[in-house]
């Protein structure tokens, strides 16, 4: 079994949840594609929903595999949403954004009843903070904000020849440790010019993750810590 197959297999068991007359939620990236394919399948089976894309490229994707999108706009919730991630650790708290698009997701994470994390083992860690940190900056506020995060102790780098969905900027942001996740998003968001960051701690509800062929899916209500 193949990380691609241990994704497919995430995807498949998470869009199992879709029910009809669900307002889904569609993620982006590598992983977030087979939860579109899979519930393009369901669709094509007579499964009816709407769903809601979490990027241009995800809403083309799904809308090409006969799926109807609608758009976020009008939209005030969203009864499941489902995603990747670039780290899951065990208190549920993610990283995202590798695919610049964490806003988008952000916002559609909060608004889902219930939020999905689906992930092969490899995006499973004891503690979030190794992956780089996507901050999405406004461009007019640039080198004040790069500023700012260097302070917080990242390294910075703005991704090049790149503008989000919504037409910002993307500032990478390495930190050597990450003792406090929740005061450092907090921190960030305090700095005027950043629109949003790839820390999900409280959004997500549910991880299915694929390791060697096998999917788990742990509840953040049942977590033992
Ligand atoms: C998109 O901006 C990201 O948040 C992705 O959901 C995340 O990077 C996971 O992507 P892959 O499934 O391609 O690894």
């Amino acid at each position: 079994m193949s990380a691609e197959d241990d994704k497919r297999l995430a995807a498949e068991a998470a869009v199992a949840e879709v029910r009809d007359g669900m307002t889904v939620g569609l993620g982006t990236g590598s992983t977030a594609a087979f939860a579109i394919s899979a519930l393009a399948h369901r669709v094509a089976t007579g499964l009816k929903v709407q769903a809601v894309a979490t990027s241009k490229a995800t809403a083309r994707a799904a809308q090409s595999a006969g799926i109807e999108v609608i758009d976020f706009a009008d939209c005030p919730a969203v009864d499941i949403a489902i995603d990747g991630t670039d780290e899951i650790d065990e208190r549920f708290w993610a990283i995202k954004g590798a695919g610049g698009a964490m806003l988008r997701e952000k916002a559609v994470a909060a608004a889902a009843r219930r939020f999905i994390v689906i992930a092969d083992g490899s995006k499973r860690v004891a503690r979030i903070g190794a992956a780089k940190l996507p901050v999405e900056v406004l461009p007019f506020a640039r080198s004040f904000v790069v500023t700012k995060l260097a302070a917080l102790g990242a390294a910075v780098s703005i991704r090049p020849d790149y503008r989000t969905d919504n037409e910002n900027l993307v500032a990478d942001c390495r930190f050597q440790s990450m003792a406090d996740p929740r005061a450092l998003a907090a921190q960030i968001m305090s700095i005027p010019g950043v629109l949003g960051h790839g820390l999900f701690l409280d959004e997500v509800d549910a991880t299915y993750i694929a390791a060697r062929g096998t999917v788990a899916r742990l509840e953040r209500d049942e977590r033992s810590d």
